[in-house]
């Protein structure tokens, strides 16, 4: 059993990484804690809460919000990926007695901030607490400016984000979380302790279609499948008219996937740096894979195959 935190900016792809990992039972999840990205943090905190109400649980863990700003630059979201909401705009739907088809889970948010529940979390599973970061890294580079001695004793970090010979996502160069706080990202990449990326080149070998999720959710019709259809829509919407295919890349359960079932993934380790001032690139991960004359200490794992069907049939047998 892996004790981990998730970091998130619930978004769809992490409402999807939220619902394996807690459908996971090799996983205890400590925390969860929030961030901008996405959506407005508090806007994200208010997904979460929605994404965890689908399980009909009865205990959960534990809860913070988190960071509502970048280091240093101004929040840029992608409303337009995941819907107004961030989650597909399942919060506009009722029941035919008008409540809503989504509420929220029957649990309260720590009164403790995002990064304080970090400290609090690594401190109370000291070298053995992964911490899994799927969106902007700006919680975890205030944890550790906050107590970098608690944050040592961090297990490993595992991020989504960067693209390494893959172009961004947002910009040329960079990948959405990298992009949005390129100031933390730097300074979590110069932080020691080891860290396993999961870059656009891994998450982009896999394409979760529409045809592919409607059949796998017609087969088992139930209170997850359902949400699955109803908060993927926005985004598959999206990749239609702007990434030319019906479907998303279900970047933020990868992580997930490979700590569960690391077999499945393949990483080679590489100095990574971030691009904090450029105009052109800004938010761009710099991974040194050179054939020769690579930099001498990598700080990564970086992530660059995935066994694709293999992972997709798990996620689905995991998700039914
Ligand atoms: O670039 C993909 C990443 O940005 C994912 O984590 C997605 O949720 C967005 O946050
Ligand atoms: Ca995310």
């Amino acid at each position: 059993m892996q004790r981990i935190l998730i970091d998130t900016d619930p978004g769809v792809d992490d409402a999807l990484a939220i619902l394996l990992a807690m459908l996971s039972p090799e996983l205890h999840i400590e925390a969860i804690t929030t961030v901008c990205g996405n959506v407005s943090v508090t806007q994200g905190t208010e997904n979460l809460l929605r994404i965890l109400g689908v399980l009909g649980l009865e205990e959960f863990p534990l809860i913070a919000q988190g960071e509502a700003q970048p280091l240093v630059k101004h929040l840029v979201t992608a409303a337009h990926v995941h819907g107004e909401d961030g989650l597909g705009n399942v919060s506009q739907l009722r029941n035919a007695d008008g409540r809503p088809l989504y509420p929220s889970a029957n649990t309260s948010i720590s009164s403790t901030s995002g990064v304080d529940l970090i400290l609090e979390t690594v401190t109370r599973y000291p070298d053995e607490l992964t911490l899994v970061a799927l969106g902007p890294l700006t919680n975890i580079a205030k944890a550790i400016r906050k107590d970098a001695a608690k944050m040592q004793r961090l297990q490993r970090i595992i991020l989504m984000g960067g693209a390494v010979e893959e172009y961004g996502n947002v910009t040329t160069t960079a990948e959405f979380n990298i992009f949005v706080d390129p100031h933390a990202a730097h300074e979590v990449f110069h932080f020691d302790v080891p860290i396993h990326l999961v870059p656009l080149d891994a998450t982009h070998q896999i394409i979760l279609t529409g045809e592919r999720l409607h059949a796998e959710t017609d087969k088992r019709p139930n209170r997850i499948t359902q949400f699955l259809k109803d908060a993927t829509q926005a985004c598959m919407e999206f990749y239609r008219q702007h990434v030319g295919f019906w479907g998303f890349h279900i970047h933020d359960a990868l992580p997930i996937g490979m700590l569960t079932h690391p077999d499945y993934f393949e990483s080679v380790p590489a100095h990574v740096q971030v691009e904090t001032e450029g105009i052109l690139t800004s938010g761009m991960t710099v991974a040194d894979l050179r054939q020769e004359r690579r930099h001498p200490n990598p700080n990564a794992q970086v992530c660059i195959k995935v066994a694709s069907e293999a992972f997709l049939d798990h996620f689905f047998e995991r998700l039914q």
